[in-house]
């Protein structure tokens, strides 16, 4: 195909999905690890976080889920009444598909006095199990001000994640051994290099990072804490140790800032799955509905509320 005549046709996609859209008031939801083409259609990007509070507050028909199946999962919990498309439903988080409602249950009956608290990278089933959710942004402050009388918590499913809130709050959890392939993939060795090439950058790590990486990083922070933070810093230069995708979006919002990845190797293969030949079909086809039983759904419901009660 040349040049001219893949423009054509990209622009034809992009037509018919605003026009599939409006005529179905559909919204588009879109995680910062999207790629470009997806996060520029966005009607709101964000993190874990964020994309919850938005799904639980629209007024559109059709939420179109631009991220993993978690996330429009949670969002269907939080929005029974609306459709939601996942536009690639192989779109998994193998960290979240580490452990299973039968699993939790096991922890729990060896706990038996545990609360329950469940990173929101899980299954809808384990929400259900779960007393309390949290993301990476809100899980410290879950910690310390929804649990300060719990005498055991049992915190999955990542390891990392429950590692660094216990040096936040000091608090020790009941852990299960998952983590993120993408973040855990980082190394000490990759931020001494981009430290000697770099030497006056910050360094910004997400809290799904390796104990040994985030020893060495400046911030430890959730992708919309970086954001946040990047935006009021007076630092001219930054390296992300996180997901590479969210560099589109930080150099859009700090064009005078410079970015460099800690890792280009940082790629979450299924967050790329998303296309906009997917999202056009799953506005024809209308695919493919997230559906959750409804006694899943009640219960996940209710722990994935009281996460939203606490933001940052
Ligand atoms: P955030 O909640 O920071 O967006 O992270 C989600 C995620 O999947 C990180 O790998
Ligand atoms: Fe899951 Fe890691 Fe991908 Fe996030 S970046 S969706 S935690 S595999």
């Amino acid at each position: 195909m040349g040049i001219l005549s893949f423009q054509v046709t990209a622009m034809n996609i992009m037509e018919k999905i605003q026009k599939l859209k409006k005529e179905k008031n559909a919204i588009f939801l879109v995680h910062n690890y999207q790629p470009p083409e997806i996060q520029d259609i966005a009607d709101f990007r964000g993190d874990s976080l964020g994309l919850s509070l938005e799904a639980s507050q629209t007024t559109a028909d059709i939420i179109v889920f631009c991220g993993v199946t978690f996330m429009a999962e949670t969002a269907k919990i939080l929005s029974p009444e609306k459709t939601v498309l996942i536009p690639e439903k192989t779109a998994g988080c193998p960290m979240a598909d580490t452990i299973r409602s039968r699993d939790l249950q096991k922890m729990k009956s060896e706990h038996p006095e545990a609360q329950t608290l469940c990173y929101v990278n899980t299954t809808a089933e384990v929400k259900a199990e779960c007393d309390y959710c949290c993301t990476s942004a809100n899980a410290v402050t879950v910690v310390t001000q929804a649990l300060t009388h719990a005498k055991e918590i049992i915190f999955v499913p990542d390891a990392n994640l429950a590692a660094y809130v216990t040096r936040k709050t000091g608090r020790t959890f009941v852990t299960w051994a998952g983590s993120c392939p993408v973040h855990a993939g980082i190394t000490p060795q990759d931020i001494r290099l981009r430290k000697v090439l770099h030497p006056t950058a910050e360094i910004i790590v997400h809290p799904e990072c390796t104990p040994e990486v985030i020893d060495l990083a400046d911030q430890v922070l959730s992708t919309e804490g970086m954001s946040r933070y990047i935006r009021q810093s007076s630092s001219p230069e930054f390296i992300l140790g996180t997901e590479t995708g969210i560099l589109y979006r930080l150099r859009q919002e700090n064009p005078e800032k410079i970015f460099y990845p800690l890792s280009t190797g940082a790629v979450c293969p299924n967050m790329k799955k998303i296309t906009l030949d997917k999202i056009l079909t799953a506005l024809e086809e209308m695919t493919h509905e997230v559906t959750i039983p409804e006694d899943i759904q009640k219960r996940a419901e209710l722990s994935i509320r009281r996460m939203l009660v606490y933001r940052s």
